[in-house]
């Protein structure tokens, strides 16, 4: 039988035991990545440039994805800055991945993509050192007052009698002795835990869903309830995940649980606050001081909702996982992760599939063998033995040049593909184009 056609079937074969058959056209020889919320491929194209053609979206909404990528993307990589909700989901019809390039996928409906057939991977790891190590910058900010003492001085105040100082530095406190209360020690707050330990707090923590015993191994008091640890804590910092049972978890009740006067951190998630409450409770100064590097609604602005006007507030733009390292290597990460998908069984390859259970579980529901969900993106392994190694790199292009342009000059998608070795990649000239629109 002709080679093509071998190949055709499998990829059919493996399509239908992942997902139900595709009824708009066939499928393409060559997977289709889409990087859904962002512009910039530059460190995800060499990784996946001989498996995959890979293109940008740069959308905030699945109505600003392009119908291309909507029908023909397998994989999707994406920041935090679009959300696919059940609906979203549905409209793309080949999908069989999503990476999220970050550790939170709240803004992801996991469940309805696991019964949509596709499965969700986070990076959880990269930025891990650098939210802890802003975490503590926003701490050591409450206690220290140093962006209020560099707001002073910008505005011209000078200390220089210890009245003076006095005034300025009013509401600067001992960290030593402080009780720091952690809701939800997961990766980033343990790593909080070791960083506060060594400034001379005394840490406690709440995480119903880690097993005993974590506390001892750690050296940190455990809380059992909510309650507890918002009694006894000088200053509450929130590392857990946003789901549907704590959304709001601060709330008016919760605040009057807390001790009068005590500190707030976030750089977890913006729904886990009802910031309406936070507002009141520092205008009435039972909260002494917060920080919040995530919000309910983002972008943040201080001109707008209930925490402008609001004193004693420290906010950043959902910054604290930044740094350079850390945007690289989850980027990285991201990548390695969609080449296993084309590359291994969807999830069993997988390295951080957060809906497995979901797609096993859907998966025994329609029937379908376990083994059966294992198949490998698209079809890949199988393109990759018919073109060895060094050859897929000259393979022609899934779509005609003049499709590529077409998509460019709408600017969603932008289409990158495999230049032949020793070329300018691709994804270079249409970032330059799509700069410029
Ligand atoms: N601001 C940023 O730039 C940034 C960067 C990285 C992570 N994050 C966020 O920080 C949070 C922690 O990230 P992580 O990588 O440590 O996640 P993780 O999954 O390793 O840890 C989360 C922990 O929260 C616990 N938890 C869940 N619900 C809880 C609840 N109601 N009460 C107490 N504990 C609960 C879980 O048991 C888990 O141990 C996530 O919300 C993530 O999205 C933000």
């Amino acid at each position: 039988m002709d080679k093509h056609k071998v190949k055709r079937q499998r990829i059919d074969r493996i399509c239908e035991g992942i997902r139900s058959p595709i009824l708009n056209g066939p499928m393409p020889t060559r997977p289709l990545v889409a990087l859904l919320d962002g512009r910039d491929c530059t460190v995800e194209m060499p990784i996946l440039k001989d498996v995959a053609t890979v293109a940008f979206c740069d959308a905030q909404s699945t109505q600003e994805i392009h119908e291309k990528v909507l029908n023909e993307a397998v994989g999707a990589l994406m920041y935090h800055t679009i959300s696919l909700s059940r609906e979203d989901l549905e409209k793309f019809k080949a999908l069989r991945i999503i990476i999220r390039i970050g550790s939170g996928y709240d803004n992801i409906d996991i469940k309805s993509a696991a019964e949509l057939g596709i499965a969700v991977c986070n990076i959880p790891s990269s930025s891990v050192e650098e939210t802890a190590d802003s975490t503590l910058c926003h701490i050591l900010n409450l206690y220290r007052r140093v962006t209020w003492l560099h707001q002073a001085m910008r505005e011209g105040n000078r200390a220089c009698s210890v009245e003076q100082i006095r005034e300025v530095a009013g509401g600067a406190a001992r960290i030593r002795g402080e009780t720091l209360g952690i809701i939800g020690l997961g990766r980033v707050g343990q790593a909080v835990a070791l960083r506060a330990k060594a400034f001379g707090f005394n840490v406690i923590f709440y995480d119903p869903y880690l097993p005993d015993g974590v506390e001892r191994s750690l050296g940190l008091q455990r809380m059992v309830t909510l309650q507890d640890l918002l009694m006894h804590s000088d200053c509450i910092t929130l590392h857990c995940s946003l789901n549907e049972h704590n959304h709001h978890l601060i709330n008016d009740f919760t605040i009057k649980q807390m001790r009068q006067g005590c500190f707030l951190v976030n750089t977890a998630r913006g729904g886990l606050v009802d910031e309406k409450a936070i507002a009141q409770a520092l205008k009435e100064g039972r909260i002494r001081g917060a920080a919040l590097d995530v919000h309910e609604l983002e972008p943040f602005s201080f001109s707008q909702g209930p925490l402008k006007d609001v004193p004693n507030l420290i906010c950043t733009p959902h910054t604290a996982w930044y740094s350079e390292q850390a945007s690289i290597e989850s980027r990285e990460e991201a990548a390695k992760e969609i080449r296993r998908a084309i590359s291994g069984p969807i999830p069993d390859a997988l390295r951080n599939c957060v809906n497995k259970e979901y797609l096993l579980a859907a998966a025994q529901w329609s029937g379908m063998e376990p083994a059966a969900s294992h198949g490998e993106l698209n079809g890949a392994a199988g393109y990759r033995s018919v073109f060895p190694p060094g050859m897929v790199g000259v393979t022609p292009p899934v779509l005609p040049a003049s499709s590529v342009d077409g998509l460019v000059a709408s600017s969603i998608p932008h289409m990158t593909h495999t230049p032949p070795p020793g070329q300018t990649s691709k994804s270079e000239s249409d970032r330059e184009i799509s700069t410029d629109q």
